[in-house]
């Protein structure tokens, strides 16, 4: 009886796999439960047939054999001919009609698109896997294996798959020296010590990944460009990147700084109508081309956040994007001109100007004056990847221009990583927002920047990604999902985010479907999450915007010129960028969404204090009061964190171990971070309202002991910058090398109870705690997490939980800190509940 028990329940508790590293991301190839397994080898063709030599087709080969091997465990005979055996054939279609013309579909196929289907001659059924392209026969082999991961059949294909676009690229803000800018996945996967590293294979790693999505290019340094990649002596090391991303249909676009002329080139000036410097952009794109002829183009980011471009020499963005765009042209370079170009010394005592309004002002009077191989890249939003932005105006306005949408996949405002945020269902919101760019016809973001609306040559989508070389990729296993997502949607925007979580889920955590419903639900909603506690209404990410872009800091964002203002008084709040009263923003989108952000009535609830100033009373859609959905907000996003870690507990044993592990203390993290942007954001708003919550929890914790009103020995109080991200405004450090304490009383009810030490665990050393009751070793740990400052504030806010300690009235907790290197033990409170 026992060991039947025994047996039963093991049969239910699914077979995982080894610790994962999450390297594979979704392209695990886990091995199917038995029966599907079954299943599949009889649907399978035993021989994988190719044909030549060609790069693409043999990265196509190997991954049909290495997929069917994880999933199925057969090795599929490689041939190099058809014969009376059934196959799975993976070849261009020109190449099928060469060497298998029976195999060979009637018709052609667009772009990079794929066509799968099974063909059956005398009785022998067989897969071909075909495209225009050898990228398109690739991406067709990364389909058909997803359809196996996923249970699908693949009995009877016909399905034939077109990209939404022809530009799906990827832009990487690395430095030469290794560290990325904005990248929080470790360090470069490129580059190290000024140089391509000499073990690219993590470079090769993420081709297959992105030749999995259908990215077709990727950029591969900064933006803010290093001016040495158009130096002769780098261009060896721009060859070994490209030649590694070749074999995964991956093209390389390089950023260019547009001073090169004259910091690089020996010229005396930039001026893009000058002879010597159309001369040198020309010469430059010949030599790259040389050395790298399928390379993508450039990209460049100028007259923006310090970066030279035209107007220091009055000449126009057109004048300098074609001069570039005319050199790349003979080689089928395309040439990418930021739209991303703003004023950031920008006087905020003018209520007239407006950030927000940049791009459509730069742009909008040179729409037709540039080239055809030339495109504006435009950020998401008129600001800045903010966890919440209209779309950019400019999206409507260009109709004589090519376009291409900028979303940011690295989650720079989005919580770096450490807090899991899902993007999808942002970048969905702005991909089909309707422009209203064209009477009779719908004209969302996505069919815009893809050129269709107005009949445009080319277009897409690029996301500025930024991995690194830890083996998350990201930092954070759920971040893959972004890119994972990215990816989808510039294939086919018309995914759903549920498509897409639940594709992503299965393939990279498996079919387990408590797995899959807890993954799902906590990806799709993460984005709301994450805005309720870091920036609702259209108030944008409440973060450190002149510092780490990471923690919180209400007013960083007032008082200076780089125009993320919020404009938060005693009365309201907002930016009043309407034609009537503001800035006039909303009169740059077309007439029929003009008129809709004009009104504080039609504006919806989400981007309120984005379009208006507003009193903290007024009443929203729902009838609540800003001011306390701003509080209600800031709750609700902790709280549905906090029941995050619970649903992820939930999944122990059913993820590997590792994962397991990993993902769940990111998201009590994530968990300690909600609260501290919670209390800070809600007791900023208190304070310069006056108004109090309604439900009385802002300003009042029950349970919470603060450092500073404790007995210290050796510890001082310091106050925080800013006040909101410390807990009373206040915490206390340690400026002893030996250690000091910290004493609190104990007077609540006897009981067990949970004791929750709100610590500050800095990058610069590794301090040490011991917590002590009633003279008894409680806990003990060092501060050793990667946080992105060295300052006491909410940034290194951290959270230290002992479970079941048993308190009597009158009991002393007691915490000895002991500092290392630049850390100086730093506390805020404890917390005592449960
Ligand atoms: C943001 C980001 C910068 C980046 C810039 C850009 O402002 O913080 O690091 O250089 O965007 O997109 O150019």
């Amino acid at each position: 009886m026992f060991r039947r028990l025994f047996l039963i329940a093991f049969l239910l508790v699914p077979v995982l796999a080894q610790a994962e590293s999450g390297l594979d991301a979704w392209l695990r190839y886990a091995p199917l439960d038995e029966a599907a397994a079954r299943r599949y080898r009889d649907a399978v063709p035993p021989l994988v047939v190719t044909f030549g030599n060609e790069a693409v087709i043999q990265s196509a080969k190997s991954e049909m054999l290495r997929g069917v091997r994880g999933m199925l465990n057969r090795n599929l005979r490689a041939e190099a001919r058809v014969s009376s055996e059934a196959a799975i054939v993976i070849g261009t279609i020109a190449q099928l009609r060469q060497s298998a013309p029976q195999l060979a579909p009637a018709g052609s196929l667009e772009g990079d698109g794929f066509w799968l289907r099974t063909v059956r001659i005398n009785g022998v059924r067989s897969i071909v896997v075909t495209g225009e392209t050898e990228r398109g026969a690739l991406y067709g082999t990364f389909a058909l294996l997803r359809k196996i991961a996923l249970g699908e059949s693949v009995t009877d294909l016909d399905q034939k798959e077109i990209p939404y676009s022809s530009v799906r690229w990827i832009n990487h803000w690395e430095n030469l020296d290794g560290s990325i800018e904005r990248g929080y996945g470790g360090r470069s996967i490129f580059w190290e010590n000024g140089k391509a590293r000499e073990d690219l294979s993590r470079v090769s790693d993420y081709g297959r990944l992105l030749a999995s999505l259908g990215i077709n290019g990727t950029s591969i340094n900064n933006v803010n460009a290093d001016a040495r990649v158009l130096t002769p002596e780098f261009l060896p090391q721009i060859v070994r990147v490209a030649d590694t991303l070749r074999p995964w249909g991956v093209k390389v676009i390089l950023s260019v700084d547009f001073g090169s002329p004259r910091s690089v080139g020996g010229l005396t000036t930039f001026d893009p109508l000058d002879p010597g410097v159309i001369a040198y952009w020309k010469n430059k794109a010949d030599d790259i081309y040389r050395a790298v002829p399928d390379l993508g183009g450039f990209v460049l980011k100028a007259d923006s956040e310090g970066r030279v471009g035209p107007s220091a020499v009055g000449r126009t963005h057109a004048d300098a994007a074609n001069v570039v765009g005319r050199a790349l042209k003979p080689h089928g370079g395309f040439f990418f001109y930021r739209g991303f170009v703003y004023d950031n010394r920008m006087d905020w005592r003018n209520p007239k100007n407006d950030r927000a309004r940049a791009a459509d002002d730069n742009f909008r009077s040179l729409d037709g004056k540039f080239d055809d191989n030339v495109f504006i890249q435009i950020k998401n939003g008129p600001i800045d990847f903010q966890v919440r932005e209209p779309a950019s105006p400019l999206f409507g306005t260009l109709e004589k221009t090519n376009q291409v949408i900028e979303l940011q996949i690295t989650q720079e405002y989005m919580g770096q990583g450490r807090h899991t945020v899902f993007l999808v269902p942002m970048w969905k919101e702005v991909l089909d927002f309707d422009m209203r760019a064209r009477p009779g016809m719908a004209t969302p973001v996505k069919a815009l920047v893809a050129g269709k609306t107005f009949g445009r040559p080319s277009g897409g989508i690029i996301g500025v990604s930024n991995v690194g070389l830890d083996e998350s990729w990201y930092g954070n296993h759920m971040s893959q999902a972004n890119l994972y997502g990215f990816g989808r949607l510039a294939w086919n925007p018309d995914l759903t985010s549920r498509q897409i979580v639940d594709e992503w889920t299965r393939l990279t955590f498996g079919d387990d479907p408590k797995v899959v419903e807890t993954v799902n639900s906590i990806q799709l909603s993460s984005w709301r999450t994450y805005e309720n506690y870091t920036g609702p209404l259209g108030l944008q990410t409440l973060t450190d915007i002149v510092g780490n872009h990471y923690g919180l800091a209400v007013e960083a964002s007032e008082r200076n010129g780089w125009g993320q203002w919020h404009f938060a008084d005693e009365k309201g709040v907002g930016m009043e960028r309407t034609v009537a009263k503001g800035t006039g923003f909303a009169g740059q989108y077309r007439p029929e969404v003009a008129k809709m952000y004009e009104s504080v009535e039609s504006t919806p609830d989400d981007l309120l204090v984005f379009f208006h100033h507003v009193p903290y009373t007024q009443r929203l859609k729902s009838g609540k009061t800003v001011i306390q959905f701003l509080y209600d907000s800031h709750y609700d996003g902790a709280d549905a964190v906090a029941k995050y870690v619970s649903d992820w507990k939930a999944l122990k044993g059913r993820v590997d171990d590792r994962r397991y592990a990993e993902v769940l203390a990111q998201l009590q993290y994530q968990y300690g971070q909600s609260i501290v942007w919670r209390d800070g954001v809600a007791n900023y708003f208190f304070k310069m309202s006056g108004i109090a919550d309604t439900k009385g929890r802002v300003g009042n914790y029950p349970g919470r002991l603060e450092a500073e009103a404790a007995t210290l020995t050796g510890y001082a109080v310091r106050s925080v910058t800013p006040p909101e991200g410390a807990s009373g405004e206040n915490a206390i450090d340690c400026p002893v090398a030996t250690g000091c304490t910290v004493t609190f009383k104990y007077a609540g009810e006897p009981g067990w109870r949970d004791i929750t030490v709100r610590y500050f665990d800095v990058n610069s050393g590794t301090a040490k705690y011991r917590l002590k009751v009633a003279g008894q070793l409680m806990a003990e740990w060092t501060a050793t997490d990667r946080v992105p400052t060295r300052r006491i504030d909410s940034s290194s806010s951290a959270r230290r939980v002992i479970e079941g300690v048993l308190l009597r009235a009158g009991d002393e907790i007691q915490i000895e800190g002991i500092p290392e290197g630049g850390e100086t033990a730093g506390l805020d409170y404890i917390e005592i509940g449960g």
